[in-house]
């Protein structure tokens, strides 16, 4: 197990799983769809605006915890649904709800993971969001809506954006497959290289989608690409009126992930939805759309406190989740910041990561003077006054140290 020593921020956790990770997996968690300017926007739009301490405040005790979905977290953020985490560590969504557990957070499981359900929500007694589709195959999803019931799910997200999937060139250019497997002769050097990754697979070699094995021959005819499987399952003829019906079958917080617009959360609202998650789907689909901090502030003027409503993308530090609370969301999830971490380490890295945020949110708010999450607002924001500060579309995840 490589040591997390020196891994100071998302960045460094970011670059241990570079070093770890077969290209094609790396790749795989950090691209994006086409020129991915949305997914480094994701992150960069947090650097529009400054935030404004007030000093001389009683912070001898700061308030972390948030009340989302009806649930009690110790933090204002929890693990977004991220699919098969098998190809990134041996400890896969099992070590990922653990370290969720642990930090009295929420865990999302996706539906296309390596860990069923039922295994996941026996693993830990955390509050649980099951991911779901509305997809070709209703029985499926309805199927989805019973175990999830049976199983303590505590509340259901649909995922809208991906109808067709995004164009994600770097899983091109690295021959990324599930189950993993050479196609090229740098891709075999990049596998070769990856010693731990390897004797991780060893040690548990089922890269199974848990969740549809039992349903879709997804990879039961041997490797299949993501793509090819994700166009064979997604429906493009799903509307609102699919989604009135799935909200009709659960009983709980509903979530709908991948909404953008003010229109389609006030929409969310009048099918019974309970939430959104903001989200460009980690700037993996549809490229050139807004950052979901960007969107914050016209969803809450159009459904007031009718919705929670969820920043999902690009948050690599607590100053991310600071802002975007402040500029109305409810919570925040991080994808990419935790799987890193998975990588990097298991469920020990996972943890790391969600220390580390932990740490930064709690020091960002002392040094701005806030006793409790719940107190930021629109207040202590401020956008950059002049132009030239304003920042440009770099790479994330660069930190200090390059
Ligand atoms: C992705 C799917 C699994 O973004 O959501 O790769």
């Amino acid at each position: 197990m490589p040591s997390l020593k020196g891994c100071y921020n998302i960045g460094d956790l970011r670059r241990r799983a570079k070093a770890r990770l077969p290209a094609p997996m790396f790749h795989y968690i950090d691209g994006g769809s086409d020129d991915e300017w949305t997914l480094r926007r994701n992150t960069n739009a947090f650097d529009d605006c400054e935030l404004m301490p007030n000093y001389l405040r009683d912070i001898s005790q700061v308030k972390l915890g948030k009340t989302v979905m009806g649930r009690e977290l110790a933090l204002p953020f929890f693990l977004s649904p991220t699919g098969m985490s098998r190809l990134f560590h041996h400890e896969k969504e099992l070590g990922a709800c653990r370290a969720a557990d642990k930090f009295g957070t929420l865990y999302s499981l996706s539906t296309l993971s390596t860990t069923s359900l039922e295994d996941v929500a026996a693993a830990t007694a955390g509050p649980k969001m099951f991911q779901i589709y509305i997809l070709k195959d209703r029985l499926l999803t309805r199927e989805f809506v019973q175990r999830c019931k049976s199983s303590g799910y505590h509340a259901l997200c649909l995922t809208v954006d991906t109808m067709v999937a995004g164009n994600r060139e770097r899983d091109l250019v690295n021959g990324m497959t599930m189950p993993p497997r050479i196609t090229s002769i740098s891709n075999f050097f990049s596998y070769a290289r990856s010693v731990h990754w390897w004797l991780n697979m060893l040690r548990d070699p089922d890269f199974r989608l848990a969740n549809v094995a039992h349903r879709v021959d997804a990879l039961g005819g041997g490797a299949m690409g993501l793509i090819d499987y994700v166009n064979s399952q997604f429906d493009r003829s799903v509307t609102w009126d699919d989604v009135a019906w799935l909200v009709e079958q659960w009983d709980g917080p509903f979530l709908i992930k991948g909404l953008q617009s003010a229109q389609d959360a006030r929409r969310a609202m009048d099918v019974g939805a309970t939430g959104v998650m903001i989200s460009n789907h980690g700037g993996r689909q549809l490229d050139s759309t807004p950052a979901p901090f960007d969107c914050v502030e016209d969803m809450r003027n159009a459904v007031g406190d009718g919705l929670e409503l969820i920043v999902d993308g690009g948050i690599r530090r607590g100053t991310h989740i600071i802002k975007a609370l402040c500029r109305g969301a409810d919570a925040c999830s991080v994808g990419r910041a935790y799987l890193y971490g998975l990588a990097a380490g298991g469920q020990a890295g996972v943890e790391r990561a969600l220390e580390l945020l932990r740490s930064e949110l709690e020091r960002g708010l002392a040094l701005l003077g806030v006793a409790d999450v719940s107190e930021l607002g629109p207040g202590h924001l401020r956008e950059l006054c002049s132009g030239d500060f304003k920042a440009g579309n770099q790479a994330p995840d660069q930190g200090a140290r390059g």
